[in-house]
């Protein structure tokens, strides 16, 4: 089940100078955390055409029919600054909007704190897990029907041609979001934070806005002044200006 099919060798810095594909496989989430135990698997790429234990967020599953998207995680051994979950679903989510932007004419946005959706549809989901290494694992629908989402009771989610009213070349698809993610990593890595808050924060499409955020033991209400990695501030009606970090917020929308 896990023998891989392809190999390719991408001209990238850091990340996908090795990609493993796979016909089948049950997570690529877990075929990248058992590569961990090697450092020189840092920037390995896997992908799969289908995931028969694909993961998502909070226990769930991941469902996409074989061969209709793009099923990839990257295993990462990041230096400390950058071992922040939400500084690594912003980097893989902006990936995914800038690839979407470049082979469409969709206007993707990021759904706090880890989905891509375009016209309120979920076409991403990105899993991003710490064990040994980091994992950052990719979920995007690409060539789903509408009916075939509609039959597979998934109301809320979209692809890339259901949306754009045509089908996508999944392997280029995939080639751009590591040529994006790889990009964005090498900036990262040389301490440039600054070109992907600004991106981020362009992609959540939030700021000046009211908003409700749903904290782990509270709701907090208030318009976004600003957003970085350090801090979120809000000011609340009465003028007060407070700041959340983003780590203790878990949903973040348009109040
Ligand atoms: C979510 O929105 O709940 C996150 C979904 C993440 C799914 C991807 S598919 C590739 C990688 N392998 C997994 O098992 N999960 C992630």
């Amino acid at each position: 089940m896990t023998a891989s099919h392809e190999e390719w060798k991408l001209p990238t810095c850091r990340i996908g100078r090795r990609v493993l594909v796979f016909e089948q496989i049950d997570s690529t989430n877990n075929y990248a955390a058992s590569l961990a135990d090697n450092p020189a698997n840092a920037g390995i790429v896997i992908v799969a055409e289908e995931q028969l234990a694909g993961r998502g967020q909070y226990r769930r599953t991941w469902l996409c029919p074989p061969g209709d998207g793009v099923l990839m995680s990257v295993l990462l051994f990041p230096p400390a600054d950058l071992r922040r979950p939400a500084l690594l679903t912003a980097w893989a989510a902006v990936a995914v909007c800038d690839t979407i932007q470049q082979v469409s004419d969709l206007e993707p946005r990021i759904k706090w704190p880890n989905d891509v959706v375009i016209d309120g549809k979920k076409v991403c989901g990105i899993l991003i897990e710490q064990g040994r290494g980091t994992v950052a694992g990719i979920g995007l629908n690409v060539n789903q029907s509408a009916e075939s989402l509609a039959a597979a009771n998934l109301p809320l989610a979209g692809s890339l041609a259901a949306l754009a009213g045509r089908r996508f070349d999944r392997e280029a698809v995939t080639r751009q979001v590591i040529l994006h993610l790889d990009d964005a990593y090498d900036r990262l890595c040389n301490g440039d934070f600054d070109t992907l808050e600004t991106s981020w924060k362009q992609r959540v499409g939030l700021l000046g806005e009211r908003v409700v955020a749903e904290c782990q033991d509270r709701t907090e209400r208030g318009r976004l002044l600003e957003m970085g990695w350090k801090a979120l501030t809000l000011e609340r009606r009465g003028g007060e200006v407070f700041h959340l970090q983003p780590e203790e917020v878990r949903h973040l929308e348009s109040a």
